[in-house]
């Protein structure tokens, strides 16, 4: 149904496209890159793994046409169990590189959910005194939001359905699907 790969047969049905990610992450590069012209020590782009790396890996590129240059760096932190809820609980598995104060920092998020992940990382990257951190996130899902976070630019508002694909899983799958879907009943089952 989707673009006759393997997987498709565990996807119901597509909620953003392959083409609409690849459009929606110029305009965003593109925003981002207008808005940060006059930074002249580069942006430091901070990628959230695991489920941010193909928009990181895309949006780094797109932005990369136009500048201002930019260093990529990555964190991993847990908020997601196996499951398809949020817990609230964030643990840090693996930490920034590099010392950000000073720096101008854009967080390179998938997906807003509940806004508690992002909300706890805003405030620990404020606390590393950076000079300015924003988030561009490709997805959010405007009505689970338990606590309001700023995210400056959005690439899609989506309905608050568990997604796959383009980085984000189920139980560690489906994150090689090249565009975003919901999976049919019948996956949850099995698992
Ligand atoms: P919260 O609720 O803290 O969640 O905003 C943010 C993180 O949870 C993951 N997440 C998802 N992962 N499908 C996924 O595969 C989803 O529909 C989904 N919603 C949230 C994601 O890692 C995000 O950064
Ligand atoms: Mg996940």
């Amino acid at each position: 149904m989707a673009d006759g790969s393997w997987y498709d047969a565990d996807i119901d049905h597509v909620i953003i496209s392959e083409a609409q990610i690849r459009e929606k992450t110029a305009e965003l590069a593109k925003q981002v890159s207008a808005d940060y012209a006059g930074v002249t020590d580069g942006l430091l782009l901070v990628c959230v793994l695991k489920g941010a790396v193909m928009f990181m890996a895309d949006f780094a590129r797109a932005l990369g046409r136009q500048g201002p240059p930019a260093e990529l760096d990555f964190m991993a932190i847990s908020s997601y169990g196996q499951g398809t809820t949020s817990s609230g609980v964030v643990r840090i598995l693996k930490d920034l590189d590099r010392d950000i104060a000073g720096r101008h920092v854009v967080v390179v998020e998938d997906i807003v959910d509940s806004g508690l992940t992002l909300n706890w990382l805003l405030r620990y990257l404020e606390s590393r005194s950076a000079a300015s951190v924003e988030v561009v996130a490709l997805f959010r899902k405007p009505d689970a939001v338990k606590v309001p976070v700023p995210v400056k630019y959005v690439g899609f508002d989506i309905p608050t359905e568990f997604v796959v694909g383009y980085g984000l899983d189920f139980g560690e799958r489906y994150r090689e699907l090249p565009y975003v879907g919901v999976l049919k009943p019948e996956v949850y089952a099995r698992s």
